[in-house]
């Protein structure tokens, strides 16, 4: 089974990206042929310093990387280094209706915060589409708010499958309902876009500022809590296996548990639980030429995939002449 993801290196990491996304993938590459890239055509929707776009896609890799990809076993690159997925961009967007792009719920959020409606917003799904795609991904592990791009992808290849045969692995959604929105300092999801994160590398102090101001209600210390409806529970309950859960639930229910004392315990986990990565994530940093180096592997490995699926599809639509 081939599993398939990417991610935008678009700003700092937050728990919301590592639980919704990066931590399954990286325990993927135990259960199956995992492909795993770096998205800065996607991240170039909302990036236009191209010194930022270049520093991030750096900075994306490493943290990857620290987290625990392994190069050699997964095919881990990043998505420029491989241009055949432009070309299939622009074959998959004569199999797109333009309505169905215009039902994303991803692009009408944009708009309706104010984004310039450009071609590429517009576009975003076909790219993704591509990516999907070219490496006929069986899974494609997301979080919640990108389960519809993978249903585009699925249209446009079981259309592109009924004109020309079966070039393209119709790829399935990966949601954990588990983990499928993890709640930021205010309740809502946490997103970069919502100022609501807590970020993974960072030093302890800032760390425990973000902790600090996660909200909670006035319930007085002494009094029991719930914690189902308590932002700091939704959140340390990630760190938590199912007995320890149950654990904090019922220090909760039974009331004398102040919020001040579990945020305390929360930035303590969470502490511990990320300071290996960040020392590995800076001296993958330090050595930004072994970093290179290893991504050119990932975009060889890459390309030699893509080769086979474009092989096909430049056959089958006459481009190959
Ligand atoms: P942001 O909302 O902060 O801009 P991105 O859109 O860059 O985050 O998300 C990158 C990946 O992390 C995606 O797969 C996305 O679904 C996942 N993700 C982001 N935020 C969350 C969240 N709060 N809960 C679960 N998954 C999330
Ligand atoms: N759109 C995804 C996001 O913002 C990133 C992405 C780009 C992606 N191409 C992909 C995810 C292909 C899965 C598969 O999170």
């Amino acid at each position: 089974m081939r599993i398939l993801s990417g991610i935008q290196p678009s700003g700092s990491l937050h728990l919301g990206n590592y639980f919704g996304m990066m931590k399954k993938m990286i325990d993927y590459q135990e259960q199956g042929e995992l492909f795993c890239f770096i998205a800065n055509y996607h991240a170039m929707t909302s990036v236009s310093d191209g010194k930022a776009l270049a520093t991030g896609t750096l900075e994306a890799a490493a943290n990857f990387l620290a987290l625990g990809m392994d190069p050699e076993r997964s095919t881990f690159w990043v998505q420029s280094d491989v241009p055949e997925v432009q070309e299939l961009a622009w074959f998959l967007s004569n199999f797109t209706p333009m309505g169905l792009l215009e039902r994303c719920h991803s692009y009408k959020d944009k708009i309706a915060k104010g984004i310039a409606a450009n071609h590429g917003l517009f576009a975003y799904p076909v790219l993704m589409s591509a990516d999907i795609l070219l490496f006929n991904s069986d899974k494609v592990p997301v979080g919640k708010d990108q389960k519809q791009h993978v249903e585009v992808t699925r249209d446009i290849a079981i259309k592109v499958n009924n004109e020309y045969g079966e070039i393209f692995t119709v790829p399935e959604p990966d949601i954990d309902d588990d983990v499928a929105t993890v709640p930021g300092l205010d309740g809502q999801k946490m997103s970069k876009s919502y100022g609501n994160t807590i970020d993974l590398f960072q030093d302890e102090k800032n760390l425990r500022k973000q902790i600090m101001r996660i909200v909670t209600d006035p319930t007085p210390v002494e009094d029991p809590k719930d914690p189902d409806n308590c932002n700091v529970f939704q959140i340390y309950r990630l760190f938590l296996d199912k007995q320890q859960q149950e654990a904090l639930r019922q220090r909760y229910l039974a009331g004398g548990l102040g919020y001040g004392e579990v945020k305390q315990e929360l930035f303590e986990t969470v502490r511990d639980y990320f300071t290996p990565f960040t020392e590995r994530r800076n001296a993958l940093l330090e050595d930004k030429d072994t970093l290179r180096k290893t991504l050119e592997m990932g975009a060889q490995k890459a390309r030699y995939a893509a080769s086979k699926v474009m092989r096909k599809v430049r056959k089958k639509s006459g481009i190959a002449y």
